[in-house]
């Protein structure tokens, strides 16, 4: 493989002047977490996330570039906000990820520039369906990406091209192998779980990432879109999926709470019982790990600590809402004072939570493609 040299991206106007407090929400939420979509393309077209047709992309111009991403990013890392996920669409179709992650992870966290600790940066990571991690993880670790999570339905190779309508699990498959010899530890996998679909393997799928080092996660079935692409029978809840890993590894999964139940994302952890009431025919998994991402029957909105910016700029308080606010007009030209209160009135309006419902509706009209999760 040939490595492109890395070219920096036009150096920042001067930032700031970002001296103000961090960001709370009205629910006294602190942000400290951010997802920046990059594109509203993929390579996929994954059914629960997009239509197979008819999809209208945005034009380049009404893009961040990635010298504005940068801009906006340093600004809210010095409001507090300590990881960045990138999301797409998918994230590796754009073009210059790696300069832009480069660029990311060498931006302090905090306001005060003498307390900025060189271990004080920001992290940054990627959720990525990972057709592309053969070419890019190596270049990606090198970078300073510093944690990916790959979304993987199936590792039944037909089912896998079903869901994702152009996917191909080898490739994927190989990506993995490639994020891991570049030196990406803790890659979590992501699994939407769809009854009738994949939820025969939730367990096989555990089992699975164990065996490779990974941290398996599913994902409840959230209805985007206006409910178009949400079938309520498909929904597989939290509390059955875990009762389906727990029969398949023969041991009971408790919450892992020495890790901190709660990462900084919405994902609950569980583990293999490895107490010593799991006796001594204890589960050859015990102790293993794995997260679930259950918006749909177990509402994670009270410790909301993110907020999205779209690939074009717009601010979205919540992912399940339809209400945004735009950044790039304050950012083309760059005004830093103007993003500040943009940022800050947009935050005044996020509200306690969702409303999605288990019949498919209540959630946003906007698809999953255009805010990447
Ligand atoms: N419901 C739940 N998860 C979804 N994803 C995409 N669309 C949906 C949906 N409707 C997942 C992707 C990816 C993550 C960012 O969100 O598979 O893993
Ligand atoms: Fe692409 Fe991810 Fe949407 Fe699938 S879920 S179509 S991989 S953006």
């Amino acid at each position: 493989m040939t490595l492109i040299p890395l070219r920096r991206l036009r150096p920042p106007p001067a930032a700031g002047p970002f001296s103000g407090p961090p960001l709370v929400d009205p629910q006294a939420r602190a942000v400290k977490y951010l997802r920046v979509s990059l594109t509203d393309r993929c390579n996929f077209r994954c059914t629960y996330c997009m239509p197979e047709a008819g999809v209208e992309h945005v034009q380049r111009r009404e893009l961040l570039t990635l010298e504005e991403v940068a801009l906006v990013v340093r600004a809210f890392a010095a409001w507090g906000v300590e990881r960045v996920r990138l999301t797409g669409g998918e994230p590796t179709v754009r073009q210059g990820l790696v300069e832009l992650v480069a660029e990311l992870s060498r931006i302090p966290v905090g306001s005060n520039p003498v307390e900025n600790k060189p271990d004080r940066r920001l992290q940054v990571v990627m959720t990525t369906n990972g057709a592309r991690l053969q070419e890019l993880a190596a270049p990606l670790f090198s970078a300073g990406l510093a944690g990916l999570t790959v979304s993987i339905d199936s590792l039944d190779p037909i089912r896998f091209r079903e869901i994702t309508r152009r996917g191909e699990l080898s490739q994927v498959l190989a990506g993995l192998e490639a994020a891991t010899a570049a030196g990406f530890r803790d890659i979590k996998l992501n699994t939407v779980a769809v009854r009738g679909f994949n939820d025969d393997e939730v367990g096989p799928m555990a089992t699975w990432a164990w065996a490779r080092g990974h941290v398996p996660r599913f994902i409840e079935l959230m209805p985007m879109s206006g409910g178009r692409l949400f079938v309520p029978g498909e929904l597989l809840a939290a509390a059955d999926l875990r009762r389906a890993v727990a029969a398949h590894v023969g041991a009971a999964l408790v919450p892992d709470a020495g890790e901190g139940l709660r990462g900084l994302g919405p994902a609950t952890y569980w583990r293999v019982d490895d107490s010593v009431h799991a006796g001594p025919h204890s589960s050859p998994h015990a102790g293993q790990r794995l997260g679930v991402i259950a918006a749909m029957t177990e509402n994670f909105c009270a410790s909301c600590n993110r907020l999205r910016i779209s690939a074009t700029g717009q601010l979205h308080n919540c992912l399940a809402r339809d209400d945004t606010g735009d950044l790039r007009s304050v950012l083309r030209p760059y005004d830093p004072e103007a993003l500040e209160s943009r940022v800050r009135a947009i935050l005044g309006h996020k509200r306690p939570g969702h409303e999605f419902r288990i019949d498919g509706q209540g959630g946003p009209d906007k698809a999953m493609i255009s805010i990447g999760g």
